[in-house]
């Protein structure tokens, strides 16, 4: 999705990285405390060493949401982490994204005119009535909203077994609360869960929304509890059994730690699966001495090497896969932003309309509710 960044002048462009570190450290300074700067885990060192608080998209959101104090929350993350923290923060606060183009390829897979679409031509065959929507934190605000009226919720990595459960678990009268879940847009999340929860294979069906009714026959939405939507996270897709086979037959007393946004026949070969969070926790938790190969964005992998002087951690894809629309937010867009505020001019102001921030904000405190 195109979102036109625009192009910086020179003033920026031209800058050396040292002078654009002496220039972002004034700026921080002169704006102090009306200031939070927060850093996405696959953010890049030469921006991470800015941020004021470091953590995973939903976690973030959360940090900027409890510090009513900050006026401006520039989010070095991608554009839907921007949206969720513009949603849970106070009106008072104005939430920054230093490179309007820094997306996120999987949020960017699941549009809300394909989702309304695809609910319109599930109505034709099936009672939707008795379909719960379940979107992953990665998408936009349009389709969190979506889910929110639909009575549904947002789950994230760390939670979505317990999102999944609940929306087959019994509602307030004993029922299951839903008979089908359309889960947008990680289908490999989607279908990792559902294994992890005793779902059998049979029992999804990929929606593919380049196609009438996803590709589907009528009697496989039927038949199927679970609609994967045909999404995925370009950086993970990258890791194959192979790069684990290839790192145990190297260590054979190593770790594998693996993000759930990977294939399923990936995640089956670990040692442990999940977000952002847990595999920092796991590597903390590592005995010293161990050598521990994830899957997962190559800049947190490479820190948490550095930050682990006791243990080695490698990223099972000899190839690095970093992701290239965080990596877009770099020193010269945040001197830019941070700039600007100085100046008293908000550049790249990420806002969620108040109708649709409404419904995304019910979407995020069920998911709340449930976990
Ligand atoms: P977290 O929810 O762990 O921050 O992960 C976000 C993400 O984009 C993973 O690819
Ligand atoms: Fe999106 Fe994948 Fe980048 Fe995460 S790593 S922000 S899912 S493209």
């Amino acid at each position: 999705m195109i979102r036109l960044q625009r192009p910086l002048s020179e003033r920026y462009t031209a800058a050396s990285p040292g002078e654009l570190a002496q220039r972002i450290g004034a700026a921080k300074q002169a704006l102090g405390d009306r200031l939070l700067v927060l850093g996405h885990h696959y953010q890049r060192d030469d921006v991470m060493s800015w941020a004021d608080a470091r953590g995973d998209s939903f976690g973030l959101s959360r940090t900027a949401a409890s510090r009513r104090d900050a006026e401006f929350v520039v989010f070095c993350g991608v554009h839907f982490m921007a949206e969720s923290a513009d949603v849970l923060t106070a009106p008072t606060q104005q939430v920054l994204l230093p490179d309007l183009n820094a997306g996120c390829s999987m949020a960017d897979m699941a549009h809300i005119d394909e989702v309304e679409d695809a609910w319109e031509a599930l109505g034709r065959v099936t009672d939707v009535a008795r379909i719960l929507p379940i979107t992953y934190m990665n998408s936009s605000a349009a389709l969190k909203a979506f889910v929110g009226r639909h009575g549904g919720a947002v789950c994230t990595s760390s939670n979505a077994r317990a999102v999944l459960g609940w929306a087959f678990g019994p509602d307030e009268s004993g029922q299951p609360r839903a008979d089908k879940v359309l889960f947008v847009p990680d289908q490999h999340l989607g279908r990792n869960t559902a294994f992890e929860l005793g779902f059998v294979a049979d029992e999804m069906a990929v929606w593919d929304p380049r196609f009438d009714l996803g590709g589907l026959s009528d009697a496989a939405v039927k038949q199927s509890r679970i609609l994967l939507w045909r999404g995925h996270c370009s950086v993970h897709q990258r890791f194959r059994p192979e790069h684990v086979r290839a790192f145990r037959h190297a260590h054979p007393d190593g770790i594998v730690l693996v993000h759930p946004e990977c294939a399923h026949e990936v995640v089956a070969l670990a040692d442990r699966v999940g977000s952002t969070d847990f595999i920092i926790r796991a590597v903390a938790e590592a005995p010293p001495g161990s050598t521990i190969g994830v899957a997962t964005e190559i800049h947190l992998v490479n820190r948490l090497d550095a930050e682990s002087p006791d243990k080695t951690v490698v990223c099972l894809d000899p190839l690095v896969c970093p992701c290239s629309t965080m990596s877009r937010i770099d020193p010269v867009h945040l001197a830019w932003v941070l700039e600007g505020l100085v100046e008293g001019e908000v550049r790249n102001r990420i806002t969620v309309e108040e109708g649709t921030a409404a419904w995304a904000r019910v979407a995020l405190e069920r998911m709340l509710a449930i976990t």
